[in-house]
């Protein structure tokens, strides 16, 4: 065994395989497969975006989560220190830190609008226990059988997230409370907190989804919805695909989705054991992952196409729609907030493992005296969480409607085509997945594929064959980086000229 694999290891571990799988899941399902998901499949026409995303998360996701888990278990310590511990054990320079850095910076971007999106779920999540609380107070305790929002109308309904728009400082108040509640189990470390809440509530999370989906197929337009998923335009298709942006945005929802080239999973794969098998882990994780997207789009699009609400209306696209599934079920106020208290915790999950990674980093080594390392490990949470915070707050301004407030106007990057436009939160939300993701991803892939030696790679993953070890070695040499380059380049670049 070569030095770096045992000693740099000295953490304590996930209690289990299936606690590693739960947090990992945790970590990755969140507003990506919620609220992204399904936004970018209607933007960009379903179908045929759909099988891009399957095909992405196959080849480029599951590869390069195999190896974001193999260098953050092999190198120990935080995504940068593991890197650097790495390239060390290969003779090569430390120059690849820089996928740590990179890391940090876009989980830190990523932070700053996600805990955005996430404090709108805790507003609706306070509207529907106070429509619940209303119900019963109006009719008495048999409300509680009756369906969610019934003194609204339907439009109204459909219209609470651009109620929400309008009023900036609740929007603010809601966010602060979400970063607040990260830095808090952040700042207690990450092992017990996340790993307790993950294996509860994960499950419960799981069998809600299922549930409300199979509502909105009987009460939805279940025909319009699958044939939006699953039946491509190959028409719309062909026109997409001439810039490249269909592409793009598939690589990028899937680096979003997965959490990869973020240092997430590398800093994730630090608390593996060495008895687990890194191959399953991954595919489990793909696997749910990729299973919460899919179900929350048969979850959505039924709905959105009964209702006749528009299906390319960005982040809107679940509160706007989901509300009025909650509204056509009995006992709907119950799943209402059920549903609306499981997002925040899938959000939350996701939220703290991004501070996590930054404050990890910030940390410094895991050789620094342990007493010194709670205290800093508190005061990185504190101030990183502020900071986000404070971006955070021009994000939620980026989003009022009726009102100026100088943010809502603002396109900062209106100088680079591909960045036309965009207000603040959708422009870092463009920036991070599309980009500095599929780019951490591509310098990930050439790490694991060229720089760590095959056998350090084959002794690590222990694939159960040597021709799977060989796939998984092609894939992180040529097809990850050159798809990914590729796309890259083009959609981002080219195209836009
Ligand atoms: N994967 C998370 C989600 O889908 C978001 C995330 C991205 C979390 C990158 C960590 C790192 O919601």
């Amino acid at each position: 065994k070569m030095a770096v694999s045992g000693s740099a290891n000295p953490q304590e571990h996930w209690s289990g395989r299936a606690a590693f799988i739960l947090a990992a899941v945790g970590s990755a399902v969140g507003l990506g497969n919620l609220v992204r998901f399904p936004y970018v499949a209607g933007e960009t026409g379903g179908g045929a975006f759909v099988l891009f995303y399957l095909v992405c998360i196959l080849f480029i996701g599951l590869p390069v989560l195999c190896a974001e888990l193999m260098i953050g278990r092999r190198g120990g310590g935080s995504a940068v220190a593991a890197i650097a511990r790495l390239s060390k054990s290969e003779g090569k320079s430390g120059i690849w830190t820089i996928v740590g850095w990179l890391g940090m910076i876009s989980t830190f971007l990523i932070l700053t609008f996600y805990s955005v999106l996430a404090g709108w779920v805790l507003h609706f999540v306070l509207l529907s226990i106070g429509d619940l609380a209303g119900a019963i107070g109006e009719n008495g305790l048999g409300a509680i059988s009756s369906p969610a929002f019934e003194a609204m109308s339907k439009d109204d309904i459909s219209s609470q997230l651009g109620e929400l728009l309008t009023q900036p400082v609740r929007m603010i108040i809601m966010h602060g409370i979400f970063i607040i509640v990260t830095i808090a189990i952040v700042m207690r470390g990450i092992k017990g907190g996340i790993e307790v809440a993950a294996k509860v509530l994960m499950p419960i999370f799981f069998i809600l989804l299922l549930a409300l989906t199979v509502s909105s197929l009987i009460n939805g337009d279940a025909g319009a919805g699958f044939a939006f998923l699953f039946q491509p335009d190959f028409e719309k298709f062909g026109a997409a695909l001439s810039d490249g942006s269909i592409l793009l945005d598939a690589i990028g929802q899937a680096f979003f989705s997965l959490s990869l080239g973020s240092a997430m999973m590398i800093t994730y794969g630090l608390y593996l054991s060495r008895e687990d098998q890194i191959p399953g882990a991954a595919r489990a994780v793909a696997f749910a992952d990729t299973s919460v997207a899919l179900i929350a789009g048969l979850a959505i699009f039924p709905i959105v196409f009964a209702a006749g609400l528009n299906e390319a209306a960005g982040f809107s696209l679940l509160f706007n729609s989901l509300p009025l599934a909650f509204h056509q079920l009995p006992f709907g106020g119950i799943f209402a907030i059920a549903f609306f208290i499981m997002t925040l915790f899938a959000a939350l999950t996701s939220s703290i493992a991004l501070l996590e990674v930054t404050v990890a980093i910030a940390d410094g080594d895991v050789d620094v005296d342990p007493a010194k390392r709670d205290r800093r490990r508190v005061q990185g949470a504190i101030v990183i969480g502020l900071i986000a915070f404070g971006i955070g707050v021009a994000n939620a301004l980026s989003q009022v409607s009726g009102v100026e407030t100088f943010f809502n106007t603002w396109h900062p990057l209106d100088f680079i085509p591909l960045f036309e436009g965009l207000v603040l939160l959708d422009l870092i939300d463009q920036l991070t997945a599309n980009i500095l993701l599929p780019l951490g991803g591509f310098l990930t892939a050439i790490f694991a594929g060229w720089v760590v030696s095959g056998s350090a790679a084959r002794e690590e993953l222990n694939f159960n064959s040597e021709r799977t070890f060989k796939i998984w070695r092609f894939l992180c040499r040529w097809v990850c980086p050159l798809f990914v380059g590729l796309v890259l380049v083009y959609a981002a670049i080219i195209a836009p000229m």
